[in-house]
């Protein structure tokens, strides 16, 4: 039955109802499926089965066996289709076009008898045209959902992936319009290694490049499933959750019940509502084996299902109650890319206003802050004792269509300060200027000043108490609110003018988001060979797409205030100081994963104890300035995060140091940002020192320690040559060879196998110092000899005398291009040519 969420639910028949059917068939009895009892089919929305049977099987195995007695040595080796008697789903009812509407789907099973690992080549292609055979039945008869058995031997992997993507590159998976799935098995995670099923998954996707039919179904452990495992998968394609009854237990009635962790689990991935994936959108969550424990249990069989049926019926109710506005809930998170809006030099449609006006939330804590506002200025002119019949001048600027204006409307009228009050609304979409004429008769007794212009060349001999503008994006500068108020601090406000925001600080991380890779490379087939990349040095805004942050912060690279304390008069300064940011910043991460991108959120404090944030909650920040805004503002829906993608996922093993570069360029016309993403990690490396070589090394017995050496991982540099914020004064270049907090253990057997892995990546790192030098070797000839620093590896040992020494070498494991250099694929115009 379907619920309001993308989620549904399906049984899987136990083998002998699925025999049934076989027997039923094989008599020629033209009936549909006789699984299970009718009670169970109609209150569930799939049935899994087998797509074919032991016959095919058997058929195979012959024609298999007759190919290798073949006479002629050039015979094409054709493994035949299954015929009526060899499947398991009748073409006749469920999917087709004559079946009872109200009868459940199919989803089908694939074979796991085949081998689509194994070494010999002609089992492998016999492998292959069963499977083949099975999806091109599946299709036929109208199934889209196809399951795979995992690989037997993990070790032939990419055999078993070269196989799934020679089906996917089939027709029919490929042909426009296709909506065939095929998930491969696997379980959720294994104890041993939490990771090691989603290492499985990764690879086999990569190897078949992201390919949008190709899904995972996963199997729900009886434990808790660590919460950065249940995250990680969230972002990832799941098609099914299979839930085998031996993970239920009973409650005091004996009725089968899930544990609280996987009831949570459930909830979870109704929430997510089938959004990472590219090409279905719905989740089928689907019960096996509930025939062991019938007997057992109070409700028989079917006990599961309606257990099932009411835990997603609950969820969608809280998860809908838990939005204010709960009715759009599942429909406002349609996974959506979107190019940032670029308010300042295109206009926002009428659409676009009537969706933010929607969000009560941001209103209410700007109406807070004006408030605040207005009562500070109000006690400042009391205490000069200034003259009170000068007005206090007001402006909202960029007030589209007025929401802004009403709240200082409203504020003044409370504060009872309505006729001491001059109020301005200037707005450049004409458009909204329509809007604010017809509000400013209707609702503000043609009280509001109101000026058709642009904020950043308006000129006027008005000097402003109070400013209040909304220009912020998701990265909070990036819609141009520094440059706009710029012409306003400088020529319409006094020492002690009000802004609100008083200012807003950009943060960002790095993210797993499968759904956004995908969506770039296949929206990025329909352009041209030469603007194939153009999607990838783009920022995106991430509404409704389920995303992971690796790391075990967000950073904050950068803040604007308002007024800006850098002032032109200083001879040095330039515009571009004023607002070109260049920052560095490092993230410490703790499990491996791929990285597709940097988020970037915004928090803005608006004013005393006003602030706005859409950095996620539950993720700890490096607080620069603003204290009291690491709490995402609850309801906030104008604003999803920003990501700025990576033209290659980067993998990053465990424990690994990622240091972000991002930075925001203004060349007098226009705006744009620029970044690029590298991975490290620590070894130690010991070395015996021979004294009597004069401290040559000597042995290279290693051992990694991927851990950060310094006391403060997460770090910001600001390459800024401005001192504009505190990120200035963080000095970078400790990073290579901090002996802080060194693990004198020397047992280099700790974790061998990251090890080998780290210097397998990195390639080169053995004869580092000889490359080096055979550099300076080279420029020597030419009689000019360059001071090279060798980068992060410093094979000097500390103390001479010492026989063994560990050093510490910071490893390079991966490093991203640099995307959008000269903002050549996106910019904000600031001013027209
Ligand atoms: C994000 S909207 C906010 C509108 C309104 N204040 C609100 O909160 O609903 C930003 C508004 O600023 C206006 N705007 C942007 N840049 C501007 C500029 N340079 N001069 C005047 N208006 C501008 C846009 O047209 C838009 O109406």
């Amino acid at each position: 039955m379907q619920i309001q969420s993308n989620v549904y639910v399906g049984i899987k028949p136990s083998s002998l109802e699925q025999n049934i059917f076989y027997r039923e068939v094989e008599n020629n009895e033209n009936s549909n499926v006789n699984v299970t009892n009718t009670a169970l089919l109609e209150s569930c929305d799939y049935v899994l089965l087998a797509v074919t049977n032991d016959r095919y099987r058997e058929q195979v195995l012959q024609q298999l066996q007759a190919y290798i007695d073949r006479s002629d040595p050039f015979e094409r080796f054709l493994i035949s289709e299954p015929q009526l008697q060899d499947i398991m789903i009748s073409p006749f009812g469920g999917n087709s076009n004559d079946s009872n509407e109200n009868s459940p789907s199919h989803i089908g099973l694939l074979s796991s008898w085949v081998d689509l690992e194994n070494e010999d080549i002609l089992q492998r292609e016999m492998s292959y045209q069963v499977l083949l055979n099975e999806c091109k039945l599946a299709q036929s008869i109208g199934i889209n959902k196809l399951i795979l058995a995992p690989p037997h031997d993990i070790n032939n992997l990419k055999i078993y992936s070269q196989m799934i993507s020679r089906v996917l590159n089939h027709d029919i998976f490929e042909k426009n319009g296709t909506n065939m799935i095929l998930s491969v098995s696997l379980p959720m995670y294994e104890d041993s290694d939490p990771l090691a099923t989603w290492d499985l998954w990764n690879n086999i996707r990569k190897l078949c490049g992201y390919h949008p039919s190709l899904m995972v179904s996963l199997a729900l452990p009886r434990v808790k499933t660590p919460h950065y495992i249940l995250d990680r998968w969230l972002t990832e394609p799941v098609s099914s959750l299979l839930l085998s009854s031996s993970i239920f237990a009973t409650n005091q009635y004996n009725y089968p019940v899930l544990h609280k962790f996987n009831q949570n689990l459930l909830m979870k991935f109704q929430e997510i509502n089938g959004n990472s994936q590219l090409k279905s959108n719905s989740l089928v969550i689907i019960l096996h084996g509930m025939e062991k424990y019938k007997d057992f249990i109070k409700g028989g069989e079917s006990a599961y299902l309606e257990y099932i049926n009411f835990l997603l019926k609950r969820n969608d109710k809280l998860t809908l109650q838990n939005s204010k506005h709960y009715l759009n809930k599942f429909q406002l998170n349609q996974p959506q890319l979107m190019s940032p809006l670029k308010p300042h030099s295109e206009n926002l449609t009428n659409s676009i206003y009537s969706i933010f006006e929607t969000d009560l939330v941001k209103y209410e804590k700007y109406g807070e802050a004006i408030k605040q506002a207005m009562l500070e200025i109000i006690k400042r002119r009391q205490t000069r004792n200034s003259n009170n019949s000068t007005p206090i001048n007001i402006l909202v600027a960029g007030a589209g269509r007025g929401p802004l204006v009403s709240q200082v409307y409203n504020v003044s009228q409370s504060l009872n300060v309505i006729s001491r009050v001059q109020i301005i609304a200037l707005e450049k979409n004409p458009q909204a200027f329509l809007y604010l004429q017809k509000r400013n008769f209707e609702h503000w007794n043609n009280n509001v000043q109101l000026i058709h212009d642009d904020m950043s060349r308006w000129k006027s001999n008005d000097k402003i108490d109070l400013c209040i503008s909304e220009l912020l994006g998701s990265l909070g500068c990036n819609e141009l609110s520094p440059e706009c108020l710029w012409n306003i601090e400088q020529n319409h406000s006094k020492p002690d003018t009000i802004f609100i925001p008083q200012s807003y600080t950009s943060s960002i991380a790095p993210i797993t988001a499968p759904l956004v890779y995908q969506k770039l490379t296949q929206e990025s087939k329909n352009f041209g060979s030469n603007e194939q990349q153009r999607l990838f040095q783009e920022p995106w805004i991430m509404h409704g797409i389920p995303f992971q942050i690796l790391s075990n912060r967000v950073n904050e690279i950068w803040t604007f205030e308002h007024p800006n304390k850098i002032h032109l008069s200083s001879k040095t300064m330039t515009i571009h100081d004023l607002f070109n940011r260049n920052v560095t910043t490092e993230f410490k991460v703790k499990h491996r994963g791929e990285i597709h991108g940097i988020a970037g959120f915004f928090s803005a404090h608006l004013y005393g104890d006003t602030y706005m944030s859409i950095v996620p909650d539950g993720i700890s920040m490096n607080k620069i300035d603003i204290e009291g805004n690491d709490e995402r503002t609850k309801n906030l829906f104008s604003w999803s995060p920003l990501v700025f993608p990576l033209k290659e996922p980067l993998l990053i093993n465990d424990d690994t140091e990622v240091s972000i570069m991002c930075s925001r360029q203004m060349d007098g016309k226009k705006v744009w940002y620029e970044w690029s993403v590298e991975s490290y990690v620590y070894l130690v490396l010991s070395k015996q020192i021979d004294t009597r070589s004069g401290g040559k090394l000597k042995d290279d017995t290693t051992m990694l320690q991927n851990t950060r050496l310094d006391n403060d991982p997460d770090s910001t540099h600001n390459n800024n040559s401005n001192s504009n914020n505190k990120h200035g004064t963080t000095n970078s270049s400790d990073n290579k060879h901090n002996n802080n907090n060194i693990n004198n253990n020397n047992n280099s057997t700790t974790q061998p196998y990251e090890f080998e892995s780290a210097i397998d990546e990195n390639g080169f790192m053995p004869t580092y110092e000889d490359g080096w030098q055979s550099v300076q070797n080279m420029y020597e000839e030419l009689g000019q000899v360059p001071k090279i620093d060798e980068p992060g590896i410093n094979l000097q040992p500390e103390e001479e005398e010492e026989e063994e020494v560990d050093i510490n070498v910071r490893v390079k494991t991966g490093v991203s291009q640099l995307h959008n250099v000269n903002g050549q694929y996106f910019s904000v115009e600031f001013l027209k040519e």
